[in-house]
Protein backbone atom coordinates (compact mmCIF):
# COMPACT_ATOMS: atom_id res chain seq x y z
CA UNK A 1 0.00 0.00 0.00
CA UNK A 2 1.65 2.83 -1.49
CA UNK A 3 -0.17 5.69 0.62
CA UNK A 4 -0.43 4.12 4.03
CA UNK A 5 0.18 6.88 6.61
CA UNK A 6 -0.64 9.72 4.91
CA UNK A 7 -3.63 12.05 5.55
CA UNK A 8 -5.15 13.24 2.68
CA UNK A 9 -7.72 15.98 2.45
CA UNK A 10 -10.58 15.30 -0.61
CA UNK A 11 -11.98 18.11 -1.87
CA UNK A 12 -15.29 18.18 -4.35
CA UNK A 13 -16.87 21.00 -6.18
CA UNK A 14 -19.52 20.92 -8.49
CA UNK A 15 -18.72 19.68 -11.32
CA UNK A 16 -20.13 16.38 -13.47
CA UNK A 17 -16.65 14.77 -12.90
CA UNK A 18 -17.90 14.54 -9.23
CA UNK A 19 -19.19 11.12 -9.71
CA UNK A 20 -15.47 10.08 -10.45
CA UNK A 21 -14.67 11.36 -7.56
CA UNK A 22 -16.02 7.87 -5.39
CA UNK A 23 -13.83 5.98 -7.57
CA UNK A 24 -11.10 8.29 -7.09
CA UNK A 25 -11.32 8.13 -2.88
CA UNK A 26 -11.83 4.35 -3.30
CA UNK A 27 -8.11 4.35 -5.18
CA UNK A 28 -6.61 6.59 -2.03
CA UNK A 29 -8.55 4.35 0.41
CA UNK A 30 -7.17 0.70 -1.54
CA UNK A 31 -3.80 2.12 -1.03
CA UNK A 32 -3.78 2.72 2.38
CA UNK A 33 -4.90 6.73 2.64
CA UNK A 34 -6.79 8.20 5.42
CA UNK A 35 -8.83 10.63 3.43
CA UNK A 36 -11.21 13.18 5.05
CA UNK A 37 -13.63 14.18 2.33
CA UNK A 38 -14.84 17.86 2.10
CA UNK A 39 -17.71 18.96 -0.54
CA UNK A 40 -18.85 22.49 -1.56
CA UNK A 41 -22.93 23.10 -1.58
CA UNK A 42 -22.68 22.36 -5.02
CA UNK A 43 -20.86 18.82 -5.20
CA UNK A 44 -23.55 17.57 -3.06
CA UNK A 45 -25.65 18.25 -6.52
CA UNK A 46 -23.98 15.89 -8.25
CA UNK A 47 -23.21 13.18 -5.81
CA UNK A 48 -24.15 12.15 -2.34
CA UNK A 49 -22.33 12.84 0.94
CA UNK A 50 -23.18 9.38 2.09
CA UNK A 51 -21.96 7.72 -0.85
CA UNK A 52 -18.41 9.31 0.13
CA UNK A 53 -18.86 9.02 3.67
CA UNK A 54 -19.43 5.28 3.30
CA UNK A 55 -16.40 5.06 1.28
CA UNK A 56 -13.94 7.27 3.56
CA UNK A 57 -15.51 5.80 6.40
CA UNK A 58 -16.17 8.99 8.09
CA UNK A 59 -18.67 11.97 7.88
CA UNK A 60 -18.02 14.16 5.23
CA UNK A 61 -17.73 17.76 6.20
CA UNK A 62 -19.44 20.12 4.45
CA UNK A 63 -20.75 23.03 6.59
CA UNK A 64 -18.95 25.24 8.99
CA UNK A 65 -21.90 23.15 11.94
CA UNK A 66 -23.68 20.40 12.30
CA UNK A 67 -27.55 21.31 11.94
CA UNK A 68 -28.08 18.22 14.46
CA UNK A 69 -25.88 19.09 17.11
CA UNK A 70 -24.13 22.52 16.24
CA UNK A 71 -20.92 20.89 16.80
CA UNK A 72 -17.96 23.12 14.65
CA UNK A 73 -15.97 21.22 11.91
CA UNK A 74 -12.58 22.81 12.14
CA UNK A 75 -10.77 24.07 8.87
CA UNK A 76 -7.93 24.78 10.69
CA UNK A 77 -7.67 21.17 12.35
CA UNK A 78 -8.61 19.75 9.23
CA UNK A 79 -5.47 22.04 7.40
CA UNK A 80 -2.94 21.14 9.74
CA UNK A 81 -4.01 17.20 10.12
CA UNK A 82 -3.29 17.03 6.13
CA UNK A 83 -0.18 15.68 4.58
CA UNK A 84 -1.65 16.99 1.25
CA UNK A 85 -4.97 18.49 -0.18
CA UNK A 86 -6.56 17.20 -3.62
CA UNK A 87 -9.31 19.16 -4.91
CA UNK A 88 -10.71 16.93 -7.61
CA UNK A 89 -13.15 17.78 -9.71
CA UNK A 90 -12.00 21.53 -9.12
CA UNK A 91 -14.28 24.24 -11.34
CA UNK A 92 -13.54 27.23 -12.47
CA UNK A 93 -15.69 28.86 -10.22
CA UNK A 94 -13.64 27.41 -7.21
CA UNK A 95 -10.02 27.88 -8.62
CA UNK A 96 -11.09 31.46 -9.03
CA UNK A 97 -12.40 31.55 -5.26
CA UNK A 98 -9.05 30.02 -4.49
CA UNK A 99 -6.91 32.09 -6.14
CA UNK A 100 -8.35 35.40 -4.87
CA UNK A 101 -9.33 33.94 -1.26
CA UNK A 102 -12.82 34.19 -1.33
CA UNK A 103 -14.00 32.09 1.66
CA UNK A 104 -17.60 31.32 1.22
CA UNK A 105 -17.71 27.51 1.99
CA UNK A 106 -15.60 25.14 3.89
CA UNK A 107 -13.34 23.81 1.22
CA UNK A 108 -12.02 27.21 0.45
CA UNK A 109 -11.65 28.37 4.01
CA UNK A 110 -9.32 24.88 4.77
CA UNK A 111 -7.28 25.49 1.64
CA UNK A 112 -6.73 28.72 3.02
CA UNK A 113 -6.13 27.31 6.20
CA UNK A 114 -3.81 24.09 4.91
CA UNK A 115 -0.01 24.13 5.27
CA UNK A 116 0.13 20.89 3.33
CA UNK A 117 0.71 20.87 -0.41
CA UNK A 118 -2.14 21.21 -2.56
CA UNK A 119 -3.11 19.28 -6.03
CA UNK A 120 -5.52 20.45 -8.19
CA UNK A 121 -7.28 18.37 -10.94
CA UNK A 122 -9.22 21.33 -13.05
CA UNK A 123 -12.66 20.00 -14.77
CA UNK A 124 -15.03 22.17 -16.91
CA UNK A 125 -16.08 22.74 -20.21
CA UNK A 126 -12.52 23.24 -22.87
CA UNK A 127 -13.81 27.29 -23.41
CA UNK A 128 -14.11 27.56 -19.47
CA UNK A 129 -10.50 25.91 -19.27
CA UNK A 130 -9.15 28.59 -22.02
CA UNK A 131 -10.62 31.21 -21.68
CA UNK A 132 -8.05 33.84 -19.93
CA UNK A 133 -9.78 34.19 -16.01
CA UNK A 134 -9.09 30.85 -16.13
CA UNK A 135 -5.94 31.12 -17.16
CA UNK A 136 -5.17 33.21 -15.29
CA UNK A 137 -6.33 31.81 -11.75
CA UNK A 138 -4.58 28.95 -12.73
CA UNK A 139 -0.85 30.72 -13.36
CA UNK A 140 -2.10 32.29 -9.57
CA UNK A 141 -2.76 29.13 -8.06
CA UNK A 142 1.11 28.09 -9.69
CA UNK A 143 2.71 30.80 -8.29
CA UNK A 144 1.33 30.09 -4.64
CA UNK A 145 2.73 26.29 -5.04
CA UNK A 146 -0.37 24.26 -5.62
CA UNK A 147 0.62 21.72 -8.38
CA UNK A 148 -2.45 21.04 -11.28
CA UNK A 149 -3.33 17.91 -12.85
CA UNK A 150 -3.50 19.20 -16.21
CA UNK A 151 -7.08 17.87 -17.54
CA UNK A 152 -7.12 15.37 -20.51
CA UNK A 153 -8.76 16.09 -24.25
CA UNK A 154 -12.00 13.97 -24.63
CA UNK A 155 -15.64 13.94 -25.14
CA UNK A 156 -16.62 16.49 -22.45
CA UNK A 157 -20.42 16.62 -20.88
CA UNK A 158 -21.49 19.34 -23.48
CA UNK A 159 -21.23 16.87 -25.90
CA UNK A 160 -18.36 19.31 -27.09
CA UNK A 161 -14.50 17.58 -27.61
CA UNK A 162 -11.37 19.13 -26.13
CA UNK A 163 -9.66 19.80 -23.14
CA UNK A 164 -11.25 19.86 -19.86
CA UNK A 165 -12.02 16.43 -18.61
CA UNK A 166 -10.85 15.81 -15.09
CA UNK A 167 -7.94 13.28 -15.48
CA UNK A 168 -8.89 9.72 -14.53
CA UNK A 169 -9.17 9.11 -11.68
CA UNK A 170 -6.74 5.82 -11.43
CA UNK A 171 -3.85 8.14 -12.74
CA UNK A 172 -4.59 11.08 -10.18
CA UNK A 173 -3.75 7.83 -7.65
CA UNK A 174 -0.56 7.59 -9.49
CA UNK A 175 -0.16 11.49 -9.65
CA UNK A 176 -0.51 11.29 -5.38
CA UNK A 177 1.70 8.63 -5.24
CA UNK A 178 4.39 9.77 -7.29
CA UNK A 179 3.98 13.27 -5.53
CA UNK A 180 5.05 11.03 -2.31
CA UNK A 181 8.01 9.54 -4.09
CA UNK A 182 9.29 12.31 -5.06
CA UNK A 183 9.60 13.40 -1.40
CA UNK A 184 11.76 10.38 -1.12
CA UNK A 185 15.18 12.35 -1.97
CA UNK A 186 17.25 11.08 0.43
CA UNK A 187 16.52 7.38 -0.82
CA UNK A 188 19.99 5.11 0.09
CA UNK A 189 21.07 8.17 2.31
CA UNK A 190 22.50 8.20 5.78
CA UNK A 191 22.46 10.79 8.28
CA UNK A 192 23.74 11.09 12.05
CA UNK A 193 21.55 13.58 14.15
CA UNK A 194 22.55 14.51 17.83
CA UNK A 195 20.03 15.30 20.18
CA UNK A 196 18.49 16.66 23.04
CA UNK A 197 20.85 17.32 26.11
CA UNK A 198 23.80 15.67 27.78
CA UNK A 199 23.69 15.11 31.30
CA UNK A 200 27.56 15.43 32.98
CA UNK A 201 27.78 14.12 36.20
CA UNK A 202 29.06 15.07 39.39
CA UNK A 203 27.90 12.38 42.01
CA UNK A 204 25.85 9.06 41.74
CA UNK A 205 22.98 11.01 42.12
CA UNK A 206 23.56 14.73 40.35
CA UNK A 207 24.17 15.95 37.23
CA UNK A 208 24.89 19.41 35.28
CA UNK A 209 22.20 19.58 32.41
CA UNK A 210 20.12 22.26 30.34
CA UNK A 211 16.62 22.24 29.54
CA UNK A 212 16.69 20.94 25.72
CA UNK A 213 14.06 18.74 24.88
CA UNK A 214 15.40 17.33 21.75
CA UNK A 215 12.31 18.08 20.12
CA UNK A 216 13.86 19.86 17.14
CA UNK A 217 16.64 17.04 16.63
CA UNK A 218 13.48 14.69 16.69
CA UNK A 219 11.19 16.15 14.38
CA UNK A 220 14.67 16.39 11.62
CA UNK A 221 15.33 13.12 11.68
CA UNK A 222 11.56 12.39 11.36
CA UNK A 223 11.64 14.44 8.77
CA UNK A 224 15.06 12.94 6.81
CA UNK A 225 13.03 9.88 7.60
CA UNK A 226 10.45 11.10 5.73
CA UNK A 227 12.20 12.11 2.71
CA UNK A 228 13.56 8.30 2.50
CA UNK A 229 16.84 8.71 4.22
CA UNK A 230 18.15 6.06 7.51
CA UNK A 231 18.83 8.38 10.43
CA UNK A 232 21.47 7.01 13.67
CA UNK A 233 20.19 9.64 16.25
CA UNK A 234 22.41 9.88 19.11
CA UNK A 235 20.17 11.19 21.78
CA UNK A 236 21.31 12.75 25.32
CA UNK A 237 18.03 11.91 28.14
CA UNK A 238 14.57 12.78 26.73
CA UNK A 239 10.98 11.52 26.59
CA UNK A 240 10.24 11.46 23.52
CA UNK A 241 9.27 8.08 21.60
CA UNK A 242 9.59 7.13 17.70
CA UNK A 243 8.42 4.11 15.99
CA UNK A 244 9.58 5.11 12.43
CA UNK A 245 11.45 2.10 11.17
CA UNK A 246 13.89 3.83 9.47
CA UNK A 247 14.81 5.85 12.86
CA UNK A 248 17.61 3.93 15.31
CA UNK A 249 18.27 5.65 18.46
CA UNK A 250 21.62 5.20 20.59
CA UNK A 251 21.17 6.88 23.92
CA UNK A 252 23.66 7.78 25.77
CA UNK A 253 23.97 10.37 28.97
CA UNK A 254 27.25 12.46 28.72
CA UNK A 255 29.28 14.96 26.09
CA UNK A 256 31.94 12.49 26.48
CA UNK A 257 29.48 9.31 25.30
CA UNK A 258 27.75 11.14 22.62
CA UNK A 259 31.34 12.12 21.02
CA UNK A 260 32.51 8.43 21.34
CA UNK A 261 29.42 7.46 19.33
CA UNK A 262 29.53 10.27 16.69
CA UNK A 263 33.39 9.26 15.80
CA UNK A 264 31.96 5.87 15.17
CA UNK A 265 29.04 6.12 13.20
CA UNK A 266 29.85 9.63 11.45
CA UNK A 267 32.16 7.97 8.80
CA UNK A 268 29.37 5.59 7.85
CA UNK A 269 27.03 8.89 6.79
CA UNK A 270 26.10 10.53 4.64
CA UNK A 271 26.30 13.78 6.99
CA UNK A 272 25.24 14.99 10.27
CA UNK A 273 22.98 16.89 12.03
CA UNK A 274 24.20 18.57 15.17
CA UNK A 275 20.95 19.09 17.00
CA UNK A 276 22.12 18.34 20.83
CA UNK A 277 23.05 21.10 23.29
CA UNK A 278 25.96 18.92 24.48
CA UNK A 279 27.46 20.71 27.79
CA UNK A 280 30.65 22.69 27.37
CA UNK A 281 31.77 22.02 30.83
CA UNK A 282 31.98 19.08 32.86
CA UNK A 283 33.28 18.32 36.08
CA UNK A 284 36.74 17.37 36.64
CA UNK A 285 35.96 14.28 38.54
CA UNK A 286 33.12 12.32 39.80
CA UNK A 287 32.69 11.47 43.22
CA UNK A 288 31.49 7.57 43.78
CA UNK A 289 29.53 8.60 46.59
CA UNK A 290 27.13 11.10 47.14
CA UNK A 291 28.36 14.29 47.85
CA UNK A 292 27.22 15.26 51.82
CA UNK A 293 26.02 18.82 52.56
CA UNK A 294 28.36 21.14 54.63
CA UNK A 295 28.25 23.78 55.86
CA UNK A 296 30.90 25.58 53.39
CA UNK A 297 30.38 26.31 49.72
CA UNK A 298 30.98 23.38 47.63
CA UNK A 299 33.06 24.15 44.59
CA UNK A 300 32.92 22.00 41.49
CA UNK A 301 35.95 22.29 39.43
CA UNK A 302 35.05 21.87 35.60
CA UNK A 303 36.76 21.02 32.14
CA UNK A 304 35.88 21.84 28.99
CA UNK A 305 34.53 18.97 26.99
CA UNK A 306 35.22 18.39 23.63
CA UNK A 307 33.73 20.26 20.65
CA UNK A 308 31.48 16.87 18.83
CA UNK A 309 30.33 19.21 15.70
CA UNK A 310 34.41 20.77 15.33
CA UNK A 311 35.92 17.10 15.76
CA UNK A 312 33.56 15.87 12.96
CA UNK A 313 34.14 18.52 10.81
CA UNK A 314 38.31 17.71 10.66
CA UNK A 315 36.74 14.52 9.86
CA UNK A 316 34.72 15.62 7.10
CA UNK A 317 35.13 14.30 3.39
CA UNK A 318 33.85 16.71 0.25
CA UNK A 319 30.84 14.09 0.13
CA UNK A 320 29.64 15.13 3.63
CA UNK A 321 27.41 17.42 5.09
CA UNK A 322 27.52 18.75 8.21
CA UNK A 323 24.74 21.09 9.68
CA UNK A 324 25.20 23.05 13.14
CA UNK A 325 22.87 24.88 15.31
CA UNK A 326 23.86 27.78 17.29
CA UNK A 327 21.40 29.28 20.01
CA UNK A 328 22.71 32.82 20.45
CA UNK A 329 21.78 35.56 23.01
CA UNK A 330 23.77 38.80 21.23
CA UNK A 331 25.21 39.59 17.82
CA UNK A 332 23.74 36.50 16.82
CA UNK A 333 24.87 36.68 13.24
CA UNK A 334 28.23 36.87 13.65
CA UNK A 335 28.74 34.46 16.18
CA UNK A 336 26.45 31.82 14.33
CA UNK A 337 29.08 32.52 11.21
CA UNK A 338 31.97 32.28 13.37
CA UNK A 339 30.92 28.78 15.46
CA UNK A 340 29.96 27.82 11.28
CA UNK A 341 33.65 28.56 10.07
CA UNK A 342 35.51 27.65 13.23
CA UNK A 343 33.35 23.57 12.90
CA UNK A 344 33.71 23.37 9.24
CA UNK A 345 30.30 23.39 8.68
CA UNK A 346 28.05 23.32 5.74
CA UNK A 347 25.47 25.79 6.78
CA UNK A 348 24.61 26.48 10.47
CA UNK A 349 20.85 26.96 11.97
CA UNK A 350 20.57 30.36 13.85
CA UNK A 351 18.38 30.42 17.20
CA UNK A 352 17.85 33.77 18.83
CA UNK A 353 16.84 33.99 22.72
CA UNK A 354 15.60 37.10 21.77
CA UNK A 355 13.32 35.41 19.22
CA UNK A 356 9.39 35.12 21.29
CA UNK A 357 8.59 31.09 20.37
CA UNK A 358 12.28 30.10 20.19
CA UNK A 359 14.61 28.03 21.83
CA UNK A 360 14.29 25.00 24.42
CA UNK A 361 10.82 22.75 25.72
CA UNK A 362 8.79 25.13 23.12
CA UNK A 363 7.13 23.42 19.86
CA UNK A 364 7.79 26.86 17.58
CA UNK A 365 11.16 27.88 16.59
CA UNK A 366 12.25 30.41 14.60
CA UNK A 367 15.73 30.10 12.81
CA UNK A 368 18.13 31.83 10.51
CA UNK A 369 20.29 29.40 8.05
CA UNK A 370 23.38 30.68 7.39
CA UNK A 371 25.47 29.28 4.11
CA UNK A 372 29.39 29.29 3.69
CA UNK A 373 29.69 32.73 2.33
CA UNK A 374 27.27 34.23 4.62
CA UNK A 375 24.23 34.57 3.08
CA UNK A 376 21.71 34.55 5.75
CA UNK A 377 17.77 32.78 4.84
CA UNK A 378 14.96 34.21 7.71
CA UNK A 379 12.03 32.16 8.19
CA UNK A 380 9.38 32.75 10.32
CA UNK A 381 7.58 31.56 13.03
CA UNK A 382 6.84 27.91 12.48
CA UNK A 383 6.12 24.52 14.24
CA UNK A 384 9.18 22.18 14.78
CA UNK A 385 8.49 20.19 12.10
CA UNK A 386 7.75 23.10 9.64
CA UNK A 387 11.09 24.12 10.55
CA UNK A 388 12.61 20.34 10.20
CA UNK A 389 11.05 20.16 6.71
CA UNK A 390 12.80 23.74 5.55
CA UNK A 391 15.98 22.58 7.18
CA UNK A 392 15.65 19.56 5.09
CA UNK A 393 14.87 20.96 2.09
CA UNK A 394 17.67 22.67 2.78
CA UNK A 395 19.67 19.65 3.37
CA UNK A 396 18.45 18.34 -0.10
CA UNK A 397 19.37 21.30 -2.02
CA UNK A 398 22.96 20.82 -0.30
CA UNK A 399 23.04 17.08 -1.10
CA UNK A 400 22.13 17.99 -4.95
CA UNK A 401 24.77 20.22 -5.20
CA UNK A 402 27.54 18.30 -4.28
CA UNK A 403 26.10 15.48 -6.02
CA UNK A 404 27.04 18.16 -9.10
CA UNK A 405 30.42 19.44 -8.08
N1 LIG B 1 28.32 21.29 19.71
C1 LIG B 1 28.92 20.06 19.74
N2 LIG B 1 29.72 19.73 20.79
C2 LIG B 1 29.91 20.57 21.80
C3 LIG B 1 29.29 21.84 21.79
C4 LIG B 1 28.48 22.17 20.73
O1 LIG B 1 28.72 19.26 18.81
N3 LIG B 1 30.69 20.22 22.82
C5 LIG B 1 27.49 21.62 18.54
C6 LIG B 1 26.03 21.84 18.85
O2 LIG B 1 25.30 20.64 18.71
C7 LIG B 1 25.64 22.87 17.81
C8 LIG B 1 26.91 23.69 17.61
O3 LIG B 1 27.96 22.85 18.04
O4 LIG B 1 25.34 22.28 16.55
C9 LIG B 1 26.94 24.99 18.35
O5 LIG B 1 26.62 24.80 19.70
P1 LIG B 1 26.56 26.02 20.70
O6 LIG B 1 26.30 25.51 22.10
O7 LIG B 1 25.66 27.11 20.17
O8 LIG B 1 28.01 26.61 20.57
P2 LIG B 1 29.34 26.33 21.29
O9 LIG B 1 30.33 25.88 20.28
O10 LIG B 1 29.15 25.46 22.49
O11 LIG B 1 29.75 27.81 21.73
P3 LIG B 1 29.14 28.75 22.91
O12 LIG B 1 28.35 27.85 23.85
O13 LIG B 1 30.33 29.35 23.50
O14 LIG B 1 28.24 29.75 22.20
Amino acid sequence: MRLSGKHIILGLTGSIAAYKAAYLLRGLIKEGADVQVVMTPAAKEFITPVTMSVLSGKPVASDFFSLSDGSWHSHVDMGQWADLMLIAPATAATMGKMAHGVCDNLLITTYLSAKCPVMIAPSMDLDMFQHPANRANLEILRSFGNLIIEPGEGVLASGLHGKGRMEEPENIVEEVIQFFNQKKKLLNKHFLVTAGPTYEKIDPVRFIGNYSSGKMGYAIANELADSGARVTIVSGPVHIRTVNPEISIIPVQSAGEMLEQCLQIFSHTDGAVMCAAVADFTPESVSEIKVKRGNDNLNIQLKPTNDIAEALGKMKTKNQLLIGFALETNDELNNAFHKLQRKSLDFIVLNSMNDPGAGFEVDTNKITIIDKDNNPTFFELKSKSKVATDIVARIISEMEQKACQ
